[in-house]
């Protein structure tokens, strides 16, 4: 670690949020600031937004590192896949883009692989030494897969294809107020997804984020499963404080990593 300061910023379907994070503490070291995601998001109409809020945090960030994260598949700075924004995401340079707007370096990551990131960091998942997978329940299901503290990327876990179907579509935590879903009907869908999961992985520790995780006693009780499972600690502060742990991390091994 270079610095113990680094700018988090997450990009969502509905909001754009970031703060400063102070890495050795595991949290915020400034107020959050949100700002409504664009009608259209596009990449050009999303780095304009992303520049106000680099720009309200400039005194307390100064040259600091600048972690962002997408729902999007990232490899190598180019998102590959868009989940709730814009298709124009689908094979765009976004880093670069990100980059030119803001004539500084950022470091682009999905949003699911940022907050499990964080739990594995600072959070449900703090020291564990094996293999970890955290899911976000959300609009979709996204997840990240950490091994001894260190990142496989873009894992895209909610698209396995489970009874037939893209398993989000059925267990994302939408589908249950889509569909209306009861917790008996809805929890033996999760179970299908978790131990469709565990079977294919055999983690030593699943960890279940996303806004329904502040309901994890009315599903995580009933799931049958070998594989401990617990609610992901760190709520929405997840996605900003992973970013900002993945941006620092990144800027102190850039050859290796980029
Ligand atoms: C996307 C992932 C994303 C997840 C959560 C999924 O639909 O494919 O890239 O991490 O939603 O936003």
């Amino acid at each position: 670690m270079t610095s113990n300061f680094a700018l988090g910023i997450d990009i969502g379907g509905s909001g754009i949020k970031g703060a400063v994070v102070d890495l050795a503490a595991g949290d915020f070291a400034t107020e959050r600031l949100r700002i409504e995601t664009p009608q259209e998001s596009t990449p050009a109409n999303v780095a304009f937004v992303v520049g106000e809020i680099v720009a309200n945090f400039s005194d307390q960030l100064g040259d600091g590192p600048i972690g962002i994260t997408i729902p999007a598949i990232v490899q190598h700075g180019v998102t590959l896949s868009a989940a709730n924004i814009h298709p124009s995401w689908v094979n765009c340079p976004a880093e670069k883009i990100f980059e030119d707007a803001l004539g500084r370096d950022v470091v682009l990551v999905n949003d699911a692989d940022a907050a499990g990131v964080a739990e594995v960091q600072f959070g449900a998942a703090k020291g564990n030494p094996g293999l970890v997978i955290i899911t976000t329940l959300g609009t979709g299901i996204g997840s990240a897969i950490v091994y001894r503290g260190m990142l496989i990327p873009n894992s895209e876990l909610g698209h396995l294809e489970i009874d037939g179907y893209d398993a989000e579509k059925r267990a994302a935590a939408s589908a249950r107020t889509r569909e209306e879903l009861s917790w008996d009907e809805y929890v033996p869908r999760l179970q299908r997804y978790y131990e469709t999961v565990e079977f294919l992985f055999s983690p030593d520790l699943l960890v279940v984020g996303g806004g329904v995780s502040k309901k994890a006693h009315k599903f995580l009780p009933r799931l049958n499963l070998r594989t401990p499972i617990v609610p992901a600690e760190l709520q929405n502060r997840a996605g900003i404080i992973g970013a900002a742990w993945l941006a620092v991390d990144k800027s102190a091994h850039p050859d290796l990593l980029r």
